[in-house]
């Protein structure tokens, strides 16, 4: 995607090394981070320097060929596997990835496991741009649809960021705005903030911003009052892990606009790429939720009246925090799933028609 007029990615290779766009820096500095072992890409994706489901799988194989570069050994892949998937539990994509390379390498001779952790790599990140303007394809198709019954530019909400810096490109539940944009069709986000964290706030409304896109930030409660009010024709959030079922983990309060949307006739799709698709989990029930620092949810960070990036505490001393990361919207609430194959409903009948190799 652009950033002012230039392709961009999340991830790329860069000499023996790796380099990522530090997302905890956004919106407020632009900074290029360079990864140059397992621990510095262990540490980014823990961090969150890079975050969102398919970026951390793409980083994860990348921390993969950084350590197979160092020591390219059985003990010290497999060691660096569960280094990586140590980092955060709830996104599939991460220990998807990691089982892909590894399955890759091991059989290998050593000599060659290195050259093809790179190529692997590589592969991962095509595949997931591949799959992100197949999303698009699928989901413009959709807005089209319901644009073409309104007046005036389509009001679609999101949640979270499942934009291009969640993914290596494209973005899962943007790549459909992209890419009816792109096809003139006229539209604004409604970007829900997404307390703690805010990834609203900080990475969606920088991406659409970048790339021209008309959008207004709102706070996570307006939502439910916004879709009363019929100012909301579309929801579309991403996923980080969808149960064999067509549950679907996401970002803390997604349930709750599922919800929302559901009470007032809202129509409520999720963008899965099949990395994201765990068929191995028979319900939303058995996914991990991660349970991230308090620190998060009693501080905020933002630009001060000198325009510098500092950090305040809202909550009083003392008061204790709860900071669950992640939450399961029942598969009864969603109108479907847009996948890299097309939209299909949230039942495991409707999955399994879309993947039946993976059964
Ligand atoms: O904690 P994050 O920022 O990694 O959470 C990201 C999300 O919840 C996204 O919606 C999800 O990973 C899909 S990204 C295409």
């Amino acid at each position: 995607m652009n950033i002012d007029g230039t392709p961009t990615r999340t991830i790329w290779p860069a000499d023996g090394a790796v380099e990522i766009i530090d997302q905890t820096r956004l919106p407020h500095e632009y900074v290029i981070h360079r990864l140059t072992s397992l621990e510095a890409a262990a540490e980014a994706i823990r961090v969150m320097r890079v975050r969102g489901a398919p970026l951390i799988g793409a980083t994860a194989a990348y921390g993969l060929a950084l350590a197979a570069s160092r020591d390219a050994g059985d003990d010290a892949l497999r060691g660096a596997g569960d280094a990586l998937i140590a980092t955060r539990p709830t996104a599939v994509n991460l220990q998807w990835a990691v089982r892909r390379v590894l399955d890759l390498l091991l059989p290998l001779p050593p000599e060659q496991r290195a050259a093809a952790a790179w190529r692997e790599a590589a592969a991962v990140c095509e595949e997931d741009v591949a799959q992100n303007r197949a999303i698009g394809r699928h989901g413009a198709d959709l807005i089209k649809a319901i644009a073409a019954r309104k007046m005036g530019p389509l009001n679609l909400l999101t949640h979270c960021n499942a934009g291009w810096l969640a993914t290596v490109d494209w973005g899962t539940a943007l790549a459909p705005v992209y890419a009816a944009v792109a096809a003139g069709i006229p539209l604004h986000v409604w970007v829900d903030e997404t307390r703690p964290r805010n990834q609203g706030a900080s990475l969606t409304a920088w991406e659409l911003g970048k790339h021209g896109v008309p959008h207004t930030v709102i706070a996570d409660n307006a939502g439910g009052h916004l879709m009363q009010h019929g100012r909301v024709d579309l929801c579309i959030v991403g996923t980080d892990r969808t149960a064999a079922n067509g549950d679907v983990c996401n970002k803390i309060g997604t349930y709750l606009k599922a919800l929302a949307a559901r009470d007032n006739g809202v129509p409520f799709y999720v963008a899965a790429p099949g990395p994201s698709i765990d068929f191995t989990l028979m319900s939303g029930r058995e996914i991990p939720i991660e349970e991230r620092s308090a620190e998060e949810v009693t501080h905020i960070s933002g630009l001060d009246g000198e325009g510098r990036v500092s950090t305040v505490q809202l909550t009083p001393t003392g008061s204790p925090a709860a900071n669950p990361a992640f939450d399961v919207t029942p598969a009864r609430l969603l109108t479907g799933i847009i996948t890299e194959r097309g939209v299909c409903g949230a039942s495991r009948a409707a999955l399994a028609g879309l993947y039946p190799e993976r059964l």
